[in-house]
């Protein structure tokens, strides 16, 4: 497994002292990193933090291996049911092996994610899949997401129209334990079950069952996947600075986002595979560090606007902004060193300069010239980058980056001294819509939300 973390760009030395890093700056900051990573471990080894252990449950790991082989076979679709971390982390392992488009392979099954609520969208996906041979995976911590339910009701529904009583072999669940509705519904219906641990948040629970169940059931080695991620949670319990790249890189972010005021940040990776990454890192960096109050209480409101773009193509969308619009973010590529095909380009000469400077060479080439033109432009232009680079997206590499992605934003949260792992925020306007919605014991939020309305409308 080999995953590096290159911050040479984030140094005065690279982009000038207004937007750079000194010598100092960084030396100074190294005991407040190694605070927060005995903060970390500390609350992980109390069981208050639990993505930590994920990578090293054996048993979960066999059971979801086990029924995964139990169902191969008789299904080409898995439709997940789900949203937020609840169905980020499948897309993010799904896109990262398979690609970002959903295609119906041979070799393996189609994802389909249904998370949002637009009917279009959902209609399309139905219209798009076979109930005979689709294997529905709803996915809930809470067990009563307004979004997952509606959708999971049309889902069952949909089954038992062409399925009657063999319905439940098509459905499995992922939710908690002791609560929620969704349990409830499963147990009653003697759907299979798999539970994530009571201490794992949404946003940090690829490595549970809400991901590795979907990504065993499209023909993804979990075992790798959680392979990568234990080597990757070792070297995030390093207390040298120089090995432990998630904490490194969370001290240097921490430093350049609140003494250099970047106050964005781009995660930029350039290949297509690590697109649905991106889009899961945006939900892990906002959510969890975008709080009203820090630890003791005080109104702090700290964040730092996460931004998914993907090179090259955002090359030629984005960069006029990121050259020369304000000095306000960070960049972070992120690079893969080996991609599994080349994309030779054909030797033969056209006689036109515009060809036949390419021809001979390949695209593996071309996107790591191009990330790396465009890092030495922005740092030529005072603005700082990183670079995270992943051997090759395999799973072992996989499991390792999103690992390493948690724990950075682990001890970002204690840098910051706030709770990364609540969602305060997420929950009024979830209440509110049950409020709207009619579920029984939300009038209070009918209640305010009428009183806004009024508001409104003066
Ligand atoms: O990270 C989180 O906790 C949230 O984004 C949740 O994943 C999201 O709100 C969905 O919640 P649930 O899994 O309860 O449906």
């Amino acid at each position: 497994m080999n995953i590096q973390f290159d911050e040479r760009n984030l140094h005065a030395r690279m982009v000038g002292e207004t937007n750079g890093l000194s010598d100092a700056e960084i030396a100074k900051a190294q005991a407040g990193a190694l605070k927060a990573l005995a903060a970390v471990q500390s609350a992980s080894e109390q069981k208050t933090y639990g993505f930590a252990h994920l990578p090293f449950q054996t048993d979960l790991i066999k059971s979801i291996v086990d029924y995964a082989k139990k169902v191969e076979g008789s299904y080409n679709t898995v439709c997940v049911v789900g949203i937020g971390g609840s169905a980020l982390g499948a897309w993010a392992l799904d896109c990262g092996i398979h690609g970002p488009h959903p295609v119906q392979s041979k070799s393996h099954p189609r994802l389909v994610i249904l998370d949002n609520v637009d009917p279009m969208f959902t209609e399309a996906a139905l219209a798009s899949m076979n109930p005979k041979k689709t294997l529905v995976v709803g996915i809930a911590k809470s067990g009563s997401t307004a979004e997952t339910m509606g959708t999971f009701l049309i889902l069952q529904d949909w089954l038992r129209e062409s399925l009657g009583k063999k319905t439940n072999r098509k459905i499995a669940i992922v939710t908690s334990e002791g609560r929620g509705d969704l349990k409830v519904l499963a147990t009653k219906e003697k759907y299979e079950t798999f539970h994530l641990p009571e201490n794992v948040g949404g946003r940090f629970s690829v490595l549970s069952a809400v991901g590795l169940l979907p990504a065993a059931l499209i023909g993804l080695d979990i075992r790798k996947l959680c392979k990568g991620a234990a080597a990757m949670t070792h070297i995030a319990w390093e207390k040298d600075l120089k090995m432990n790249i998630p904490l490194r890189a969370a001290m240097l972010h921490h430093l350049i986002w609140t003494v250099k005021k970047k106050t964005i940040q781009v995660a930029f990776p350039y290949s297509n595979h690590l697109w649905g990454a991106a889009f899961w890192f945006r939900q892990l960096w906002a959510e969890s560090l975008g709080k009203a109050k820090d630890r003791k209480g005080n109104e702090v409101h700290v964040g730092q606007t996460p931004v998914a773009a993907l090179g090259t193509t955002d090359q030629h969308s984005q960069v006029q902004l990121y050259m020369e619009g304000p000095n306000d973010k960070v960049y972070s590529f992120w690079a893969v060193d080996k991609f599994s095909a080349k994309g030779k380009i054909p030797e033969g000469k056209t006689g036109l300069e515009s060809f036949d400077y390419l021809a001979g060479q390949n695209l593996a080439k071309l996107i790591d010239v191009e990330r790396r033109a465009t890092a030495a432009a922005l740092t030529e232009n005072g603005r700082p980058n990183c670079t995270y680079s992943v051997g090759k997206v395999d799973e072992e590499h996989l499991g390792a980056f999103l690992q390493m992605m948690e724990f950075q934003t682990a001890f970002m949260g204690e840098l910051l001294n706030i709770n990364a792992f609540d969602q305060e925020g997420v929950e009024l306007g979830k209440k509110f819509t049950f409020g709207l919605m009619g579920r029984k014991g939300s009038e209070e939020y009918k209640a305010r939300f009428d009183a806004y309305e009024k508001k409104r409308k003066g």
